[in-house]
Protein backbone atom coordinates (compact mmCIF):
# COMPACT_ATOMS: atom_id res chain seq x y z
CA UNK A 1 0.00 0.00 0.00
CA UNK A 2 2.44 2.55 1.00
CA UNK A 3 4.76 1.69 -2.42
CA UNK A 4 1.66 2.24 -4.51
CA UNK A 5 0.50 5.84 -2.45
CA UNK A 6 4.40 7.07 -3.09
CA UNK A 7 4.60 5.95 -6.46
CA UNK A 8 1.38 8.05 -6.91
CA UNK A 9 2.88 10.52 -4.81
CA UNK A 10 5.89 10.89 -7.14
CA UNK A 11 4.03 10.39 -10.58
CA UNK A 12 5.24 13.93 -11.68
CA UNK A 13 8.31 13.92 -10.70
CA UNK A 14 10.20 10.30 -12.19
CA UNK A 15 13.52 11.94 -12.61
CA UNK A 16 13.75 12.89 -9.14
CA UNK A 17 12.06 9.66 -8.15
CA UNK A 18 14.82 7.50 -10.42
CA UNK A 19 17.34 9.63 -8.51
CA UNK A 20 16.47 8.33 -5.04
CA UNK A 21 13.06 9.05 -4.51
CA UNK A 22 11.00 12.72 -4.34
CA UNK A 23 12.58 14.89 -1.29
CA UNK A 24 9.20 16.79 -0.24
CA UNK A 25 5.68 16.74 -0.30
CA UNK A 26 6.21 19.71 -3.01
CA UNK A 27 8.03 17.88 -5.36
CA UNK A 28 6.46 14.88 -4.96
CA UNK A 29 2.71 15.85 -5.23
CA UNK A 30 2.93 19.34 -7.28
CA UNK A 31 2.24 18.13 -10.58
CA UNK A 32 -0.27 15.75 -9.51
CA UNK A 33 -2.05 18.43 -7.09
CA UNK A 34 -1.39 21.63 -7.90
CA UNK A 35 -1.48 22.12 -11.81
CA UNK A 36 -3.19 24.82 -11.62
CA UNK A 37 -4.12 27.37 -8.49
CA UNK A 38 -5.67 25.89 -6.33
CA UNK A 39 -9.45 27.54 -6.07
CA UNK A 40 -11.64 27.21 -2.89
CA UNK A 41 -12.97 29.04 0.19
CA UNK A 42 -11.50 29.67 3.56
CA UNK A 43 -12.80 30.47 7.01
CA UNK A 44 -10.70 33.64 8.14
CA UNK A 45 -11.92 36.60 6.24
CA UNK A 46 -14.93 36.29 7.27
CA UNK A 47 -15.43 34.64 9.95
CA UNK A 48 -12.20 34.87 12.20
CA UNK A 49 -12.60 32.77 14.82
CA UNK A 50 -16.07 31.67 14.73
CA UNK A 51 -15.80 28.39 13.12
CA UNK A 52 -17.70 25.26 13.92
CA UNK A 53 -18.75 22.22 12.14
CA UNK A 54 -22.16 23.61 11.37
CA UNK A 55 -20.53 26.87 9.48
CA UNK A 56 -18.14 24.31 7.63
CA UNK A 57 -21.20 22.25 6.54
CA UNK A 58 -23.45 24.70 5.39
CA UNK A 59 -20.15 26.49 3.75
CA UNK A 60 -19.86 23.20 1.65
CA UNK A 61 -23.56 23.14 1.07
CA UNK A 62 -23.68 26.25 -0.30
CA UNK A 63 -20.32 26.04 -2.56
CA UNK A 64 -22.43 23.33 -4.55
CA UNK A 65 -26.00 25.29 -4.32
CA UNK A 66 -24.49 28.65 -5.49
CA UNK A 67 -22.39 26.80 -8.47
CA UNK A 68 -19.29 27.53 -7.01
CA UNK A 69 -17.80 24.35 -6.82
CA UNK A 70 -19.19 23.76 -10.88
CA UNK A 71 -17.42 26.82 -11.59
CA UNK A 72 -14.30 25.35 -10.12
CA UNK A 73 -14.15 25.95 -6.33
CA UNK A 74 -13.03 22.38 -4.19
CA UNK A 75 -11.30 23.09 -0.95
CA UNK A 76 -13.25 23.92 2.22
CA UNK A 77 -10.52 25.53 4.52
CA UNK A 78 -11.23 25.42 8.10
CA UNK A 79 -8.31 28.47 9.34
CA UNK A 80 -7.14 29.14 12.90
CA UNK A 81 -8.95 28.60 15.83
CA UNK A 82 -10.55 25.03 15.27
CA UNK A 83 -7.98 23.62 17.69
CA UNK A 84 -7.56 24.32 21.77
CA UNK A 85 -5.06 21.87 23.02
CA UNK A 86 -3.13 18.62 23.17
CA UNK A 87 -3.89 15.05 24.69
CA UNK A 88 -1.24 13.72 27.23
CA UNK A 89 0.15 11.54 24.33
CA UNK A 90 0.53 14.64 22.00
CA UNK A 91 -2.81 14.42 19.66
CA UNK A 92 -4.09 17.72 18.68
CA UNK A 93 -7.47 18.63 20.13
CA UNK A 94 -10.27 20.04 18.41
CA UNK A 95 -12.53 22.26 20.14
CA UNK A 96 -15.17 19.60 21.18
CA UNK A 97 -18.03 22.64 21.44
CA UNK A 98 -17.30 23.96 18.34
CA UNK A 99 -16.69 20.98 16.71
CA UNK A 100 -18.55 18.07 18.10
CA UNK A 101 -18.46 15.43 15.84
CA UNK A 102 -14.63 15.97 15.43
CA UNK A 103 -12.92 16.56 12.04
CA UNK A 104 -12.99 12.78 10.88
CA UNK A 105 -16.76 13.32 10.38
CA UNK A 106 -16.95 17.05 9.26
CA UNK A 107 -13.76 15.72 6.60
CA UNK A 108 -16.72 13.26 5.04
CA UNK A 109 -19.14 15.90 4.79
CA UNK A 110 -16.91 17.68 2.99
CA UNK A 111 -16.06 14.63 0.95
CA UNK A 112 -19.73 13.69 0.34
CA UNK A 113 -20.57 17.18 -1.44
CA UNK A 114 -17.64 16.74 -3.83
CA UNK A 115 -15.36 18.73 -2.21
CA UNK A 116 -12.03 18.41 -0.54
CA UNK A 117 -11.24 19.49 3.03
CA UNK A 118 -8.17 21.62 4.25
CA UNK A 119 -7.22 22.76 7.91
CA UNK A 120 -4.79 25.31 9.31
CA UNK A 121 -1.56 24.90 11.68
CA UNK A 122 1.20 26.36 12.60
CA UNK A 123 5.17 26.40 12.35
CA UNK A 124 5.97 27.99 15.71
CA UNK A 125 4.57 26.86 18.94
CA UNK A 126 1.28 29.12 19.10
CA UNK A 127 -0.96 29.65 16.46
CA UNK A 128 -1.55 33.43 15.88
CA UNK A 129 -4.36 33.20 17.58
CA UNK A 130 -2.46 31.39 20.58
CA UNK A 131 -3.79 27.56 20.11
CA UNK A 132 -1.48 24.89 19.67
CA UNK A 133 1.20 25.01 17.05
CA UNK A 134 2.78 21.90 15.26
CA UNK A 135 6.45 22.44 16.60
CA UNK A 136 7.95 19.41 17.24
CA UNK A 137 4.77 17.73 16.93
CA UNK A 138 5.15 18.05 13.26
CA UNK A 139 5.26 13.99 12.03
CA UNK A 140 2.23 13.53 14.93
CA UNK A 141 -0.23 15.81 13.20
CA UNK A 142 0.46 15.12 9.28
CA UNK A 143 -0.56 11.46 10.65
CA UNK A 144 -3.22 13.33 12.29
CA UNK A 145 -4.53 14.63 9.26
CA UNK A 146 -4.03 12.40 7.11
CA UNK A 147 -6.10 9.88 8.70
CA UNK A 148 -9.17 12.71 8.99
CA UNK A 149 -9.04 13.28 5.55
CA UNK A 150 -7.32 16.04 5.35
CA UNK A 151 -7.19 17.37 1.67
CA UNK A 152 -4.98 21.10 2.03
CA UNK A 153 -2.63 22.43 5.20
CA UNK A 154 -2.44 26.46 5.71
CA UNK A 155 0.88 26.64 7.78
CA UNK A 156 1.41 30.04 9.70
CA UNK A 157 4.27 31.97 10.97
CA UNK A 158 3.55 33.15 14.11
CA UNK A 159 5.29 31.95 17.40
CA UNK A 160 8.83 30.76 15.52
CA UNK A 161 11.26 32.99 17.18
CA UNK A 162 14.71 31.54 16.32
CA UNK A 163 13.39 28.88 13.95
CA UNK A 164 14.58 28.92 10.21
CA UNK A 165 11.76 29.36 7.13
CA UNK A 166 13.03 26.90 4.91
CA UNK A 167 14.03 24.23 7.25
CA UNK A 168 10.69 24.26 9.53
CA UNK A 169 8.43 24.29 6.19
CA UNK A 170 10.86 21.60 5.02
CA UNK A 171 9.66 19.61 8.06
CA UNK A 172 6.23 19.43 7.57
CA UNK A 173 6.27 19.12 3.92
CA UNK A 174 8.07 15.85 4.55
CA UNK A 175 5.89 14.89 7.30
CA UNK A 176 3.17 15.40 5.07
CA UNK A 177 4.57 13.38 2.38
CA UNK A 178 5.23 10.37 5.34
CA UNK A 179 1.78 10.47 6.04
CA UNK A 180 1.00 9.00 2.31
CA UNK A 181 -2.10 10.74 1.85
CA UNK A 182 -1.68 13.50 -0.96
CA UNK A 183 -2.10 17.24 0.53
CA UNK A 184 -2.11 20.71 -1.17
CA UNK A 185 0.59 22.05 1.25
CA UNK A 186 -0.12 26.40 1.58
CA UNK A 187 2.53 27.93 3.07
CA UNK A 188 1.89 31.37 5.02
CA UNK A 189 5.22 33.48 6.11
CA UNK A 190 3.94 36.38 4.72
CA UNK A 191 6.72 36.84 1.98
CA UNK A 192 9.55 37.87 4.38
CA UNK A 193 12.44 35.65 3.01
CA UNK A 194 11.16 35.74 -0.38
CA UNK A 195 9.59 32.41 -0.16
CA UNK A 196 9.51 32.33 -3.99
CA UNK A 197 13.28 31.60 -3.94
CA UNK A 198 12.90 28.39 -1.62
CA UNK A 199 9.55 26.88 -1.55
CA UNK A 200 8.91 25.41 -4.81
CA UNK A 201 9.39 21.45 -4.22
CA UNK A 202 8.28 22.37 -0.46
CA UNK A 203 5.03 23.78 -0.65
CA UNK A 204 2.84 24.46 -3.68
CA UNK A 205 1.40 28.06 -2.71
CA UNK A 206 3.42 30.09 -0.33
CA UNK A 207 1.82 33.67 0.55
CA UNK A 208 3.58 36.46 -0.80
CA UNK A 209 2.83 39.36 1.46
CA UNK A 210 1.22 40.31 4.64
CA UNK A 211 -2.77 39.54 5.37
CA UNK A 212 -5.34 41.12 2.85
CA UNK A 213 -7.46 43.85 4.15
CA UNK A 214 -10.97 44.63 2.84
CA UNK A 215 -10.63 47.94 1.21
CA UNK A 216 -8.83 49.61 -1.79
CA UNK A 217 -5.64 50.82 -0.89
CA UNK A 218 -5.55 50.86 3.49
CA UNK A 219 -2.61 49.84 5.28
CA UNK A 220 -2.52 48.48 8.81
CA UNK A 221 0.59 48.96 11.18
CA UNK A 222 1.20 45.00 11.84
CA UNK A 223 1.36 44.70 7.88
CA UNK A 224 -2.20 44.10 7.00
CA UNK A 225 -2.79 46.10 3.50
CA UNK A 226 -5.34 46.65 0.98
CA UNK A 227 -5.95 45.48 -2.52
CA UNK A 228 -3.56 48.17 -4.48
CA UNK A 229 -0.33 47.76 -1.74
CA UNK A 230 -0.79 43.56 -2.34
CA UNK A 231 -0.95 44.09 -6.24
CA UNK A 232 2.04 45.93 -6.29
CA UNK A 233 4.18 43.71 -4.22
CA UNK A 234 3.19 41.02 -7.04
CA UNK A 235 4.38 42.91 -10.09
CA UNK A 236 7.86 41.51 -10.11
CA UNK A 237 6.99 37.86 -9.10
CA UNK A 238 5.85 36.72 -12.16
CA UNK A 239 9.20 34.20 -13.17
CA UNK A 240 8.74 32.58 -9.80
CA UNK A 241 5.46 30.63 -10.24
CA UNK A 242 4.06 28.03 -12.69
CA UNK A 243 1.66 24.40 -12.40
CA UNK A 244 2.22 23.43 -8.64
CA UNK A 245 4.61 26.26 -7.92
CA UNK A 246 2.13 29.55 -7.28
CA UNK A 247 2.54 32.85 -5.49
CA UNK A 248 -0.39 33.84 -3.26
CA UNK A 249 -1.39 37.24 -2.94
CA UNK A 250 -3.41 35.97 -0.03
CA UNK A 251 -7.64 34.92 0.26
CA UNK A 252 -10.38 36.56 -1.58
CA UNK A 253 -12.46 39.38 0.02
CA UNK A 254 -15.10 39.89 -2.57
CA UNK A 255 -18.20 40.13 -0.91
CA UNK A 256 -16.85 40.61 2.40
CA UNK A 257 -18.81 44.32 2.11
CA UNK A 258 -15.48 47.09 2.25
CA UNK A 259 -15.01 47.87 -1.11
CA UNK A 260 -17.26 48.37 -4.10
CA UNK A 261 -18.08 46.29 -6.88
CA UNK A 262 -15.90 48.10 -9.38
CA UNK A 263 -13.53 47.39 -6.87
CA UNK A 264 -14.00 43.66 -6.43
CA UNK A 265 -14.09 43.14 -10.17
CA UNK A 266 -10.55 45.00 -10.06
CA UNK A 267 -9.60 42.24 -6.83
CA UNK A 268 -10.93 39.02 -9.01
CA UNK A 269 -9.45 40.18 -12.15
CA UNK A 270 -6.11 40.84 -10.77
CA UNK A 271 -5.78 37.66 -8.97
CA UNK A 272 -7.13 36.00 -11.83
CA UNK A 273 -4.57 37.44 -14.04
CA UNK A 274 -1.78 36.87 -11.35
CA UNK A 275 -2.64 33.22 -11.48
CA UNK A 276 -3.05 33.34 -8.02
CA UNK A 277 -5.33 30.73 -5.76
CA UNK A 278 -8.37 31.58 -5.52
CA UNK A 279 -9.72 30.79 -2.11
CA UNK A 280 -13.19 32.98 -1.63
CA UNK A 281 -13.33 34.07 1.87
CA UNK A 282 -17.32 35.88 2.10
CA UNK A 283 -20.12 33.90 3.28
CA UNK A 284 -21.24 31.58 0.59
CA UNK A 285 -24.46 30.94 2.07
CA UNK A 286 -25.72 35.02 1.84
CA UNK A 287 -24.02 36.17 -1.44
CA UNK A 288 -25.73 38.99 -3.16
CA UNK A 289 -25.90 38.22 -6.66
CA UNK A 290 -23.05 40.74 -8.07
CA UNK A 291 -20.79 39.14 -5.59
CA UNK A 292 -21.77 35.61 -7.41
CA UNK A 293 -21.15 36.74 -10.63
CA UNK A 294 -17.66 38.00 -10.19
CA UNK A 295 -16.88 34.96 -8.62
CA UNK A 296 -18.07 32.28 -10.90
CA UNK A 297 -17.25 33.80 -14.26
CA UNK A 298 -16.20 31.26 -16.05
CA UNK A 299 -14.24 33.42 -18.69
CA UNK A 300 -12.28 35.32 -16.39
CA UNK A 301 -11.63 31.71 -14.20
CA UNK A 302 -10.58 30.17 -16.97
CA UNK A 303 -7.57 32.67 -17.12
CA UNK A 304 -6.62 32.18 -13.63
CA UNK A 305 -6.64 28.07 -14.62
CA UNK A 306 -4.98 28.07 -18.13
CA UNK A 307 -3.07 24.90 -18.43
CA UNK A 308 0.37 27.36 -19.66
CA UNK A 309 0.28 28.20 -15.59
CA UNK A 310 2.31 31.50 -16.65
CA UNK A 311 1.52 34.53 -13.98
CA UNK A 312 0.86 37.67 -15.35
CA UNK A 313 2.61 41.19 -15.46
CA UNK A 314 2.23 44.79 -15.59
CA UNK A 315 3.44 45.90 -19.13
CA UNK A 316 2.81 49.83 -19.31
CA UNK A 317 2.59 51.76 -15.67
CA UNK A 318 0.91 55.06 -16.80
CA UNK A 319 0.24 56.55 -12.71
CA UNK A 320 -3.43 55.85 -12.79
CA UNK A 321 -3.86 54.13 -15.59
CA UNK A 322 -1.97 50.54 -15.96
CA UNK A 323 -1.63 47.28 -18.24
CA UNK A 324 -1.30 44.34 -17.15
CA UNK A 325 -0.92 40.90 -19.45
CA UNK A 326 -0.86 37.35 -19.10
CA UNK A 327 0.12 34.63 -21.48
CA UNK A 328 -2.34 32.10 -22.40
CA UNK A 329 -2.30 28.92 -24.15
CA UNK A 330 -3.06 28.76 -27.54
CA UNK A 331 -1.08 31.81 -28.28
CA UNK A 332 -4.23 33.63 -26.80
CA UNK A 333 -3.48 36.65 -24.08
CA UNK A 334 -5.62 38.03 -21.34
CA UNK A 335 -5.22 41.88 -20.74
CA UNK A 336 -6.38 43.89 -17.75
CA UNK A 337 -6.70 47.40 -18.48
CA UNK A 338 -6.88 49.07 -15.08
CA UNK A 339 -7.60 52.38 -13.47
CA UNK A 340 -6.54 53.55 -10.43
CA UNK A 341 -7.82 57.13 -10.62
CA UNK A 342 -10.96 58.79 -9.86
CA UNK A 343 -12.23 59.60 -12.81
CA UNK A 344 -13.01 57.66 -15.90
CA UNK A 345 -10.01 57.27 -18.40
CA UNK A 346 -9.03 55.83 -21.63
CA UNK A 347 -6.53 53.02 -21.14
CA UNK A 348 -5.00 51.51 -24.39
CA UNK A 349 -2.71 48.34 -25.20
CA UNK A 350 -0.85 48.70 -27.94
CA UNK A 351 0.14 45.40 -29.54
CA UNK A 352 4.20 45.84 -28.75
CA UNK A 353 3.11 45.51 -25.24
CA UNK A 354 1.79 42.11 -25.44
CA UNK A 355 4.06 40.79 -28.14
CA UNK A 356 1.95 40.91 -30.91
CA UNK A 357 3.70 42.63 -34.46
CA UNK A 358 1.91 45.84 -34.69
CA UNK A 359 -0.21 45.21 -38.20
CA UNK A 360 -1.46 42.03 -36.84
CA UNK A 361 -5.23 42.36 -36.61
CA UNK A 362 -6.38 40.37 -33.18
CA UNK A 363 -9.75 39.34 -32.03
CA UNK A 364 -10.84 41.22 -28.46
CA UNK A 365 -13.08 39.86 -26.56
CA UNK A 366 -14.84 41.34 -23.65
CA UNK A 367 -14.48 38.90 -20.43
CA UNK A 368 -16.31 40.67 -18.24
CA UNK A 369 -19.90 41.78 -20.71
CA UNK A 370 -18.59 38.49 -22.76
CA UNK A 371 -19.08 40.90 -25.49
CA UNK A 372 -16.67 40.44 -28.72
CA UNK A 373 -15.36 44.17 -28.88
CA UNK A 374 -14.06 43.35 -32.63
CA UNK A 375 -11.01 43.13 -34.73
CA UNK A 376 -8.49 45.59 -33.87
CA UNK A 377 -4.76 46.62 -35.69
CA UNK A 378 -2.38 47.60 -33.58
CA UNK A 379 -3.89 48.76 -30.25
CA UNK A 380 -7.27 48.70 -28.41
CA UNK A 381 -8.29 51.56 -26.23
CA UNK A 382 -11.14 51.55 -23.47
CA UNK A 383 -13.08 53.47 -21.22
CA UNK A 384 -12.28 52.32 -18.08
CA UNK A 385 -14.74 53.74 -15.06
CA UNK A 386 -12.65 54.69 -11.80
CA UNK A 387 -11.68 52.08 -9.96
CA UNK A 388 -12.25 49.56 -12.35
CA UNK A 389 -11.37 46.96 -14.84
CA UNK A 390 -11.53 46.32 -18.66
CA UNK A 391 -10.56 42.44 -19.21
CA UNK A 392 -10.05 41.11 -22.15
CA UNK A 393 -8.71 38.46 -23.78
CA UNK A 394 -7.05 38.82 -27.42
CA UNK A 395 -6.21 36.62 -30.01
C1 LIG B 1 -2.22 34.99 10.01
C2 LIG B 1 -2.48 34.58 8.54
C3 LIG B 1 -3.96 34.77 8.24
C4 LIG B 1 -4.79 33.93 9.19
C5 LIG B 1 -4.48 34.29 10.63
C6 LIG B 1 -5.13 33.33 11.60
O1 LIG B 1 -2.43 36.36 10.19
O2 LIG B 1 -1.69 35.33 7.67
O3 LIG B 1 -4.24 34.42 6.90
O4 LIG B 1 -4.53 32.56 8.95
O5 LIG B 1 -3.07 34.25 10.88
O6 LIG B 1 -4.79 33.60 12.92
Amino acid sequence: MKGRIGKYLCAGAMVLAAAGGCSAAGDAGSDVLAKTPPMGWNSWNKFACNVSESLIRETADAMVSTGMADAGYAYIVVDDCWQVSRGGDGTIVPDPERFPSGMKALADYVHSRGLKFGIYSDAGTKTCQGRPGSKGFEEQDARQYAAWGVDYLKYDWCNTEGMDTREAYATMSRALRDAGRPIVFSICEWGGTRPWEWAPGIGHLWRTTGDIQDCWDCSQPWGGMGLIHILDLQADLYPYAGPGRWNDPDMLEVGNGGMTEAEYRTHFSFWCLLAAPLMAGNDLRAMTPETKAILTNREVIAVDQDPLGVQGRRVSDGGAVEVWMKPLSGAARAVILSNRGSVAAPVTVSWDQIGLAPDVPAKVRNLWTGEEAGMFRGRYTARVAPHDVVMVRIE
